[in-house]
């Protein structure tokens, strides 16, 4: 059960924004660049980790310009109200495709420990795919636990607990369109 009533909005949860609608927004342009220059020639394959990675999909795949097709897998890291992973995340949705000789790119919204990732690529790498990367929107490297090889990133940022554009509190507020910090007392 949430802690919080989600009648009365964010605001009485949010401590500050931490980036906003129009970096974000210049971000993925930017990663979209360099995402379209790296795999130049290649098609890509976008892998989203649902569900907190729609909304930095949808926004990303807007500024690549070589071929892609995308795909979904879901991954569960914890609880409803837990705010760390346990650290044994469990595929419950898998992919439609096969990524056999293709171009991977895994799009996730954070690496916090690394656990959640770390466990996906290693499930992923034995179904030999040409490559698999990963572009994490965020990435909050003082909590990292599992090694884990990022090669893009949006945002570093520090051991806060944030929400929005597509990160949850108890599944509420993936739809904001920036990222919050929230009140430590929500901890
Ligand atoms: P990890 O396995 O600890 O790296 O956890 C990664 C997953 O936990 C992410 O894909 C998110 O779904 C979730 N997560 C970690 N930190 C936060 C946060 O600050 N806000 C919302 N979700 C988070
Ligand atoms: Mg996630």
């Amino acid at each position: 059960m949430a802690n919080f009533d989600p009648h009365k909005g964010y605001a009485p949860l949010l401590a500050e924004t931490l980036v906003t609608e129009s970096q974000l927004q210049m971000r993925c342009g930017e990663l979209g660049g360099q995402i379209s220059e790296d795999y130049a020639g290649r098609e890509v394959l976008l892998i989203c980790i649902l569900r907190g990675g729609v909304m930095f999909l949808t926004d990303l795949m807007r500024h690549i310009r070589v071929p892609c097709q995308i795909d979904m897998m879901a991954v569960q890291s914890y609880g409803l109200g837990a705010r760390s992973s346990n650290g044994e995340p469990r595929i419950t949705l898998d992919l439609n495709s096969s990524i056999r000789d293709r171009h991977v790119l895994l799009v996730e919204d954070i690496v916090d420990s690394g656990h959640t990732i770390a466990q996906v690529l290693k499930i992923l790498q034995t179904r030999e795919p040409a490559s698999l990367k990963v572009c994490a929107l965020l990435n909050k490297q003082s909590r990292r636990q599992a090694h884990v090889p990022l090669s893009y990133v949006g945002f570093e940022i520090e051991d806060k607990y944030v929400f929005g554009y597509g990160l949850d509190l108890d599944e509420y507020f993936r739809n904001l369109p920036f990222i919050g910090v929230l009140k430590p007392e929500h901890y």
